[in-house]
């Protein structure tokens, strides 16, 4: 499979992370290593990189790509979240940068086996990590409705989660749910207005992704027990993609910016693309940065 090689606001994370020789770097959700590579070539001849992704595939695909930079890089297959002890067991210290762009890859997003995306047919998976926990499919098909109803609700950010909730329940009384077109169906037949601009199943799909992954937790976790692992002066950089991960992030940094003071608050606002790098890459569309500083 190609990787497409468009890091999300790359110039931008660069000059906020301002690589150089004898920093240590982590770069939280390698992926296809765009960020990596460049957070790489910025800090040569002897930076070094510690790269983390919780799916088997990025890993992978970013070992081809960052070969020619195999001495400085140390690529692990693991969840953020552990970052403390994945540095204790590095025997790393302190780092110069924490880097996270946060949820699928657009190369997760296409590839229908992976079961992330309504508009692709496949198993309901959605894992990052498919060496443990448990597929989509298991959720939908064991969980009660009022657990099923409150996951759309908290992680959907839409209406309709009582209506979709109760569908899904109706139709595994009938025959499980195993694909991801049965599950776009189901929630498309229970949304009686469907949005105009967006497939009624985007925010519905999306609510799964999360509960599977656990990725609020997830991210919740890796600001506080990355904070104190970022050297005066450090930086924490984070992408998010949907207003749930953006108050977390915001929200935090905030709380560390507050005594006891751990973090200076960098962008105000968070950063977002360029109308340039948008047409180039659609996913940038919903692309937000938030930096801040070790004191
Ligand atoms: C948007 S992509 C990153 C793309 C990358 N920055 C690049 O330039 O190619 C997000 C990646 O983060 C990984 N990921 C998401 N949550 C994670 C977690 N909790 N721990 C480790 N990796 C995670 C996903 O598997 C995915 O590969």
């Amino acid at each position: 499979m190609t990787y497409e090689h468009f890091p999300v606001l790359a110039e931008e994370v660069i000059e906020f992370l301002d690589p150089h020789p004898h920093g240590i770097y982590v770069d939280g959700t390698l992926g296809g290593a765009g960020h990596a590579l460049k957070i790489l070539e910025r800090s040569s001849p002897t930076g070094r990189l510690i790269g983390i992704d919780r799916d088997e595939e990025a890993i992978e695909e970013a070992r081809k790509r960052l070969k020619p930079y195999e001495a400085r890089t140390t690529i692990i297959h693991g969840n953020f979240s552990d970052l403390g002890e994945i540095l204790r067991e590095l025997k790393i210290g302190k780092v110069d940068a924490i880097l996270l762009d946060l949820g699928v890859s657009y190369q997760q997003l296409i590839d229908g086996k992976r079961g992330f995306s309504f508009q692709s047919e496949g198993p309901l998976d959605m894992r990052m990590d498919r060496t443990g926990g448990k597929p989509a499919s298991k959720l939908v098909n064991t969980l009660s409705q009022g657990e099923l109803e409150g996951i759309l609700r908290m992680y959907g950010e839409g209406r309709w989660a009582r209506r979709i909730a109760r569908a899904i329940v109706r139709h595994r009384q009938k025959t499980p749910i195993a694909t991801t077109s049965q599950l776009r169906d189901i929630i498309s037949s229970a949304v009686l207005k469907p949005p105009r601009r967006i497939h009624p199943a985007t925010k519905a799909f999306q609510a799964i992704r999360i509960a599977v992954n656990d990725e609020l937790n997830n991210l919740e976790k890796v600001i506080r027990d990355g904070i104190p692992l970022v050297k005066s002066g450090g930086r924490l950089c984070i992408i998010s993609f949907h207003s749930l991960e953006d108050r977390i992030v915001k929200t935090t940094f905030r709380q560390h910016e507050r005594s006891p003071q751990l973090i200076t608050i960098i962008t105000k606002k968070p950063i977002c693309s360029s109308k340039g790098e948008v047409s180039a890459n659609p996913r940038a569309r919903s692309a937000k940065l938030r930096v801040a500083e070790r004191v």
